[in-house]
């Protein structure tokens, strides 16, 4: 089960308001996509799922939210502004410009994706960092203005740990959450919104003992493989990666990546996955090098920059020590593609017209409940059908539509995944009852509209 290919997820989500390419109007650019009606909706509830689990479920966990531009020193010190970069050639024959770890080989050298040579130039690293000035800056040139948007949110919450943990009085082992925008200068952007040049990060940093991080990083894979499938995503289309070490961040020890089955329709089966998100150990890489302290063996301090040691102090064992990072990084925009295709599915309904039905979890769809009158010319039928979904919107979100003959309403609510069709038709005037609709089995049941509220909601949870 599931969608056919991307593709299939494009033409809905455009033809139903989910995504639609950015600056359409004026031809768009290149990776840049806009959430519509619906797909902001969707993803407002992965954000909110996420949030609630971690941050109100948990108690060890609190919320942050950091600035998207920060000083240029937080990508000096963690080794952004050095190494963040992705190894760049140009194909000599076809000009494209190509990212030479995601090419295949032929004889031992590299060939373009898009023409097949092999003429490609050496590589160089090109640094992913959107660049801006900060002020009235003398040129874009001017160095002392520089400053990057954000390529992680991560960092920001490095740089608050000890802000964190003195308000929140916390202690080990504890995480900061923080959810918002990240910017990459992607060399090859595409398939979608799988990788965009700016996209939303949901980021957890979870802090613990140096000796508790081997478990704690194993116990996060566990946690988010359960998270993952409470977004209704099937476990057959979900596999663990673990990163050679030649992948390996700079600031990681170990690291597995969540795939998806992103690509089904690809024949090289090793193709048809790629990265959902990533569960790293950072060691005690990032807290050090944002601190004023250590000295190395020469005395000389590492980092002259930081006005803070971000050590930790344990009361218990009387230790100090720089707490290590388990760091669980999910993009919203993947998830939301990876939740799409996973609850896509085609169905043939009795005229044996094929319809699309998109069987997402109550909680993730975009509208829970549509409310449909079955004669739009009748006033009476049209007033109480509105009125019906007044009473239920303050408790779950209800649609009104009279746009459509009553099938063609009900393949636009199954396609865009809601779960409830609530008809009002000329009995409910006499008996004050309504038709519900099932999405996912197409059933229908007659319910009193005194029970209709507690019924849905019910059947919602
Ligand atoms: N702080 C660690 C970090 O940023 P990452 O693997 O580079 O790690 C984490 O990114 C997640 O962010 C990825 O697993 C993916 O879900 C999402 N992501 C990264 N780059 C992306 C891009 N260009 N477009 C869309 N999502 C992206």
């Amino acid at each position: 089960m599931g969608a056919p290919n991307i593709d299939t997820i494009v033409s809905l989500a455009k033809r139903r308001g989910f995504v639609f390419p950015a600056s359409d109007i004026y031809g768009g650019l290149g990776s840049s996509w806009d959430y519509g009606p619906l797909g902001v909706e969707l993803a407002n509830n992965i954000k909110k799922s996420w949030w609630n689990w971690l941050v109100y479920e948990r108690d060890d966990i609190e919320g942050l939210d950091s600035s998207i531009i920060q000083n240029r020193l937080v990508w000096k010190y963690s080794g952004h502004e050095d190494t963040f970069s992705d190894p760049l050639v140009d194909c000599r024959d076809c000009k494209t410009r190509l990212r030479e770890d995601k090419l295949d080989t032929a004889d031992g050298k590299f060939v373009c994706s898009n023409c097949g040579s092999t003429n490609l130039t050496e590589s160089r690293p090109f640094n992913l960092m959107f660049r801006t000035t900060v002020g009235a800056a003398s040129s874009d040139d001017d160095e002392s203005a520089l400053a990057y948007l954000r390529p992680e949110t991560a960092q920001g919450i490095f740089t608050n740990f000890a802000n964190v943990l003195n308000t929140s009085r916390r202690k080990l082992p504890f995480g900061i959450a923080q959810i918002g925008k990240a910017f990459r200068n992607e060399v090859t952007p595409g398939n979608f919104i799988f990788r965009t040049r700016e996209f939303e990060q949901m980021e957890l940093e979870y802090f613990v003992r140096p000796d508790a991080a081997t478990a704690a990083h194993q116990e996060w894979i566990d946690d988010f493989d359960a998270w993952i499938g409470s977004l209704g995503i099937s476990s057959a289309n979900l596999k663990h990666y673990e990163q050679s070490k030649t992948e390996l961040a700079h600031y990681s020890e170990r690291t597995v990546d969540i795939l998806y089955r992103f690509f089904p329709e690809r024949e090289d089966v090793d193709k048809q996955w790629d990265e959902l998100m990533g569960i790293a150990n950072r060691t005690d890489y990032d807290l050090r090098v944002h601190s004023k302290k250590p000295e190395d063996s020469e005395g000389k301090r590492i980092n002259p920059d930081s006005t803070e040691d971000l050590s930790y102090f344990d009361p218990q064992t009387n230790e100090r020590f720089y707490p290590y990072i388990i760091e669980p990084s999910v993009g919203v925009n993947r998830t939301l593609l990876a939740v799409m295709m996973d609850a896509y599915e085609e169905r043939t309904n009795d005229k044996g017209e094929v319809r699309g039905v998109l069987r997402l979890k109550p909680e993730l769809a975009p509208i829970k409940v549509a409310v449909l009158p079955l004669a739009k010319n009748k006033p009476d039928i049209v007033e109480l059908a509105r009125k019906i979904k007044r009473d239920l919107q303050p408790s779950m979100r209800a649609v009104y539509d009279d746009t459509g003959g009553i099938g063609k309403l009900y393949a636009r609510q199954d396609e865009i995944g809601t779960p409830f069709c609530v008809t009002v038709d000329h009995e409910t005037l006499e008996d004050n009852a309504v038709t519900v609709r099932d999405r996912d089995t197409w059933e229908q049941e007659r319910i009193g509209v005194g029970e209709l509220e507690s019924y849905l909601a019910e059947r919602l949870k």
